[in-house]
């Protein structure tokens, strides 16, 4: 039935989650990407799986293996992953963006390797690619929850404010890249969350203490779930 069960919150819920980094063409064998290893995102995905949900994970390129029972949609550049976002959105219940997307690509993707041709310098022109927690935000419904990330390196409480404000999101989890414990390729993250507050300029704040990125995808979905419950009712 419908009736929520305590150890399946999210059964018969649709869970979207991204994760992972884009890579962007350069030619036909240059990328540009970043640091991005998916844990953070595949440890959501499981966590939402283990809680009863029907999962989609749009994941980068990453060496980690599909969860399990987890709907799990390859994409390699921001636009594929955009699309593959664009065609899961409409059903999902609750949202999570942790992919380390790509600002932006090259220009132009040269259809032959790029020689050197005895130069000492190049440049690359690049272009901005899709902002798709933004897209999202722009275009949620009723009923929907939403959750981004943010990865900082200063102004972290500002910044992250800035971005929950203007990506329309229910909660917002910001990681300082240099604090010890944090960042990409580590089993533990230390985060600050961020919750829409009374007015734009001041969100509630909470600073959770150093855990691992399995506790933290637990503790993330537990919030999420009961956010969600709410607004279902
Ligand atoms: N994000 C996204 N699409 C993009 C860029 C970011 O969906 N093209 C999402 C990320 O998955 C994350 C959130 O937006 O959930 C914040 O990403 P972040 O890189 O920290 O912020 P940006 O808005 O891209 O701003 P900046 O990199 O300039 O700090
Ligand atoms: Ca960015």
């Amino acid at each position: 039935g419908d009736l929520p069960d305590s150890r399946l919150p999210l059964r018969g819920r649709n869970v979207l989650v991204t994760a992972g980094p884009t890579q962007e063409p350069l030619d036909p064998v240059r990328y540009l990407t970043n640091h991005s290893t998916g844990k953070m995102g595949y440890a959501i995905a499981e966590q939402a799986r283990n809680m009863g949900a029907k999962v989609t994970l749009v994941s980068g390129p990453v060496s980690l293996q599909a969860p399990h029972g987890v709907d799990v949609v390859n994409v390699r550049s921001a636009q594929e992953m955009f699309q593959a976002v664009q065609g899961a959105f409409e059903a999902s219940d609750i949202t999570i963006m942790a992919a380390a997307v790509g600002d932006f690509r090259p220009a132009e993707q040269a259809a032959e390797k790029i020689k050197k041709n005895g130069r000492e310098r190049i440049t690359l022109e690049l272009v901005s690619n899709p902002d798709i927690l933004a897209w999202a935000g722009a275009n949620r419904r009723e009923g929907q929850t939403l959750c981004g990330f943010a990865m900082e390196t200063q102004d972290l409480e500002k910044n992250a404010a800035k971005k929950l404000t203007s990506k329309h999101c229910d909660m917002l989890i910001a990681n300082d890249l240099r604090t010890p414990g944090a960042g990409f390729a580590t089993d533990t993250n230390v985060v600050t969350v961020l919750r829409p507050g009374a007015n734009a300029e001041q969100p509630h704040v909470e600073h959770w203490r150093k855990m691992s990125k399995r506790e933290l995808a637990e503790r993330v979905l537990t919030e999420l779930a009961g956010l969600h419950a709410g607004i279902a009712g």
